[in-house]
């Protein structure tokens, strides 16, 4: 099932190849930019006549007489140097929603060609609490998780947690002199990270505490009983105590294989990447350099300084024996290429490692992983009213677990006011869904690239861009429905008369191009827009056009307009982890 854009389009194609030959590139038809002029817009004839030397006006009234739109849209407008300008017909828009009012899938079709994704998304180190900051991966990754699973590819989630490296050293050093079982056990983060900044602190002034902490993590790396068993022991809690966060965030993972899943393959990539000759020994260390086949500017091993370029190298192996991160990431891919047989993988972590996944990237091509398409789908940073990066009044991290219970409780106080007649404990689970739906919705409506400014204010208003608008809309349609005494429309013929109602049709149409564009940017943000869009033109038809007063066969075709909203709202969420409430 084509949305109307995706019919123009080809409609538009189907000309073009008429017209000339060979056959140009596919043309693009886009939304109109102002929706007064039409619908749709093609700027066909202007890409055309360049190629052709001809005038675009000119071209654009030939394109005009040689396409076959009549069952669609009016005879386009010619505009400006030569765009061309689309309306839709209010007997096709009918038509196209009674299409997706009987299918379940909205009129959104699985791809025809599906890929295997891996998805490496939150991926915490586990010795320090989950903060903020892990917010935006865990809720993007799930996003896009769900989204290339309703667009029907096989997709992989994979939390590569950092369960190993350095920082155990220290936890080891510190929890064998001050550690306290009761408190591993009850609160395994707050323990462990109070327990590392200690150590960290001292290690700073004190030399024999840093050859202390090397010598346990050597231990553990050796496969010491002792250390192996205490380090089992911080995995296991820190493991409960994630999964606690992530039951109640609804972000589920098929695999966590962290850092320490690879250790044993870290030394075989390294002999590897020697023996290959993509990596080679320096000042005791083994690092990957520039290999000169890319223009300096764009090599990530070179970094200029001065106006020349120097080596940047990426860091496999430590001058002491230790593996880096890269290594470790390098393991990682040839796993999921060897065993996933992942065509692509999207990396969801923050900005701040750009250059560690393009130095990344640019190693597995040479290491013969070209094939794989590597994404680091990157993001800001979430800043507090002060424009910096969001910190406590205390001036500590924020704690996830902290963030969640705040926005439940909030949302929870949002509702007691509205709706002070209901049960407490229904009360209670509305706030869980509005709050929880309100503190994701605030960050996958951002653009991620975007370091955006938190507020509870306005991730909690019930209007503008935001969860509690698009969940309230659903809920209108959901009260109307009770009132019918209906649980969904009528199957019923469709028509569209008024601008209100012909506007809202037009926008459901909209919806599958909307998925497509969030998946393919790897930018949920989109699909926020076009919910909010959405619920903004539905409240416009709800107070424009009486439904349940209205005469049998416009009531009947407008219970189908308001079901089908429902429906592509409630859908929409979900593709975003959001849940919706019957009332609210
Ligand atoms: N644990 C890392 C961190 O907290 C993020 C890991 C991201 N995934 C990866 N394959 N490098 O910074």
């Amino acid at each position: 099932m084509n949305t109307p854009r995706q019919e123009l389009e080809a409609r538009v194609a189907a000309a073009v190849h008429r017209l000339f030959s060979p056959a140009p590139p596919a043309p693009y038809v886009r939304p109109c930019p102002d929706l007064r002029h039409g619908d749709f817009q093609t700027n066909a004839a202007l890409v055309l006549a360049k190629e052709a030397k001809a005038n675009p006006r000119d071209l654009a009234a030939k394109l005009a007489a040689a396409l076959a739109l009549a069952d669609l849209a009016d005879q386009p407008d010619i505009a400006g140097p030569g765009f061309l300008n689309f309306r839709l017909k209010p007997a096709y828009l009918a038509q196209q929603i009674s299409l997706r009012a009987t299918d379940s899938r909205l009129g959104l079709p699985a791809v025809a060609n599906p890929e295997t994704f891996v998805i490496d998304y939150s991926s915490p180190n586990i010795a320090k609490e989950m903060h903020v900051g892990h917010l935006r991966s865990s809720v993007l990754g799930d996003a896009l998780a769900r989204l290339y699973r309703f667009l029907g590819h096989t997709v992989i989630t994979d939390n590569h947690i950092g369960d190993w490296g350095t920082g155990f050293g220290m936890i080891l050093f510190g929890y064998k002199r001050d550690g306290d079982p009761e408190k591993l056990r009850q609160d395994p983060f707050g323990h462990l990270e109070s327990i590392y900044r200690r150590v960290q602190e001292e290690a700073k002034a004190d030399e024999s505490i840093r050859e202390a902490a090397k010598r346990e993590l050597v231990l553990l790396q050796q496969g010491d009983a002792a250390n192996l068993e205490l380090w089992n022991r911080f995995l296991k809690y820190s493991l409960e105590a994630l999964d606690t966060i992530y039951r109640r965030l609804g972000v589920k993972f098929d695999h966590t294989l962290g850092e320490s899943f690879y250790n044993d393959a870290l030394p075989g990539v390294v002999a590897d990447l020697l023996k290959l000759g993509l990596a080679r020994e320096s000042e005791g260390a083994v690092a990957i350099f520039s290999d000169g086949k890319l223009p300096p500017k764009d090599d990530p091993f070179l970094v200029s300084r001065d106006g020349k370029y120097d080596d940047n190298p990426l860091l496999v192996r430590k001058s002491d024996g230790g593996y880096n991160y890269a290594t470790t990431d390098l393991a990682t891919i040839r796993y999921r290429h060897d065993h996933f047989h992942a065509k692509r993988v999207l990396y969801i972590v923050d900005g701040r490692q750009q250059m560690h996944f393009r130095q990344l990237f640019a190693a597995a091509r040479r290491w013969g992983y070209g094939a794989m398409d590597l994404e680091h789908v990157w993001f800001g940073a979430i800043l507090g009213a002060d424009k910096k990066p969001i910190k406590t009044r205390e001036g500590g991290d924020v704690k996830l677990k902290a963030l969640l219970a705040e926005a439940e409780e909030r949302a929870g106080k949002i509702i007691a006011e509205k709706r002070p007649e209901l049960p407490e404990a229904e009360r209670a689970a509305l706030g869980r869904v509005v709050g929880l739906g309100a503190l994701k919705y605030a960050d996958l409506a951002q653009n991620r690239n975007l370091d955006y400014v938190f507020s509870w204010e306005k991730l909690l208003a019930f209007d503008g861009n935001t969860a509690p608008y698009v969940q309230n809309a659903y809920v209108r349609i959901r009260s109307l429905f009770r009132k019918a005494g209906l649980e969904q429309a009528p199957v019923a013929e469709v028509a569209l008369t008024e601008p209100a109602e012909l506007a809202l049709a037009a926008k459901l149409l909209d919806f599958a191009d909307s998925v497509h564009l969030a998946a393919s940017e790897y930018r949920p943000h989109y699909l926020c827009l076009y919910l909010f869009e959405l619920a903004t033109l539905f409240h416009k038809f709800y107070e424009a056009c009486p439904v349940l007063t209205a005469a049998a066969p416009v009531r009947d075709s407008r219970l189908v307009l308001c079901d089908l909203t429902a429906r592509t709202l409630r859908l929409g969420l979900d593709l975003l982890g959001i849940e919706v409430v019957e009332q609210m």
